[in-house]
């Protein structure tokens, strides 16, 4: 029985490595991509991500745009990281000649989860599912799993020392999420920078790639060698932190991550601003709201991304123990 996900995304080069390890995973129905504002614009964004479903050959899967930006803050693109397309300057064409949705993200999202049996991986800051909150809040608490890549508990952030991205452009939208997860009694999964981190796409793994399968490798090297430059510049690794396809791996595998279920909130001002505060110990006695990841099996994950992307058996990948430090 597959399960049903609607992926809601700022595409963004690690939403694209995301996206492709999801359509290479025979356990999941993408019933839709919905695009919000975030590492690019929304019209940016639904160009990537039509750039990528041609790239897998998935023209189908239907794409919705969404929020052009957050709810209350003036919107922060995060160009300089994913270059000036949004797609590591690839440069890619544009994909034409295909049907577009007149339907927006929201309306999708309230459509498809009052259907039932789907779930959300959201990729981006949450300004569509907040607005979903907003237009159709049964229809949200009809979601079966929310899983977010997002946030930070003990780990330094990215936007500030304190705050993630996705959250930090847009903390209103993530502390409505995360309230309307304690009113309905719900666990939203959040796959932050503590885990996140520990996901570096190298050199060595990116060669290993082209050599098993130039077609893909060939690809992501076109969509990650900006973001290779980056990590050198900012934060002098060799290599690039791909977060968002380990959202996607969680959700196919929980058993590849562990991590603490705890009542948690934003910070929607101030100095902390997008900070996710994680009541670890209790301090206000409520309900956990969310599952706050904080450990991974790295191996276990690029056994998956190599596997599913690559169409290899494990067996196939000796090198991989090699380079992914087992
Ligand atoms: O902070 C990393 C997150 O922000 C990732 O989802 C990246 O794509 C950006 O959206
Ligand atoms: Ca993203």
């Amino acid at each position: 029985m597959k399960r049903n996900v609607i992926i809601d995304c700022d595409p963004g080069i690690d939403d694209a490595l995301a996206i492709m390890l999801a359509l290479e995973s025979p356990e999941l129905e993408v019933a839709g991509i919905t695009i919000v504002a975030g590492n690019c614009p929304c019209e940016m964004g639904y160009q990537n991500v039509r750039k990528i479903l041609h790239f897998m050959n998935r023209m189908d899967i239907p794409v919705f745009r969404g929020a052009e930006k957050p709810l209350r803050r003036e919107y922060v693109n995060a160009l300089d990281t994913h270059g000036s397309d949004g797609l590591g300057e690839s440069f890619l064409p544009d994909v034409n000649g295909f049907p577009e949705e007149t339907e927006t993200a929201v309306e999708f999202l309230a459509r498809r989860l009052s259907e039932g049996d789907c779930s959300v991986i959201a990729l981006g800051p949450m300004t569509n599912l907040a607005e979903l909150i907003r237009v159709a809040p049964d229809a949200f608490a009809n979601a079966l799993d929310i899983i977010s890549m997002g946030g930070n508990f003990k780990s330094h952030g990215n936007c500030s020392p304190v705050a993630e991205y996705n959250y930090w452009e847009d903390p209103d939208a993530a502390g409505i999420v995360f309230a309307q997860m304690a009113k309905i009694g719900k666990t939203i999964r959040m796959v932050g920078l503590d885990v996140t981190r520990k996901i570096v796409l190298t050199p060595d793994l990116l060669n290993y790639m082209e050599r098993l399968d130039p077609k893909t490798g060939n690809f992501v090297r076109r969509i990650t060698k900006f973001y290779f430059d980056f990590h050198w510049e900012w934060e002098h690794i060799i290599g690039c932190v791909i977060n968002d396809p380990l959202a996607v791996a969680i959700f196919l595998n929980p058993e590849m991550a562990e991590g603490i279920a705890a009542f948690t909130e934003v910070v929607t001002d101030g100095i902390a601003i997008g900070q996710t505060v994680v009541d670890e110990k209790e301090f206000y006695r409520k309900p956990a709201n969310a599952f706050i990841y904080t450990q991974v099996d790295v191996p276990a994950f690029w056994t998956m991304f190599f596997t599913r992307l690559l169409h290899k058996n494990a067996e196939e990948l000796p090198l991989l123990k090699t380079f992914t430090g087992v």
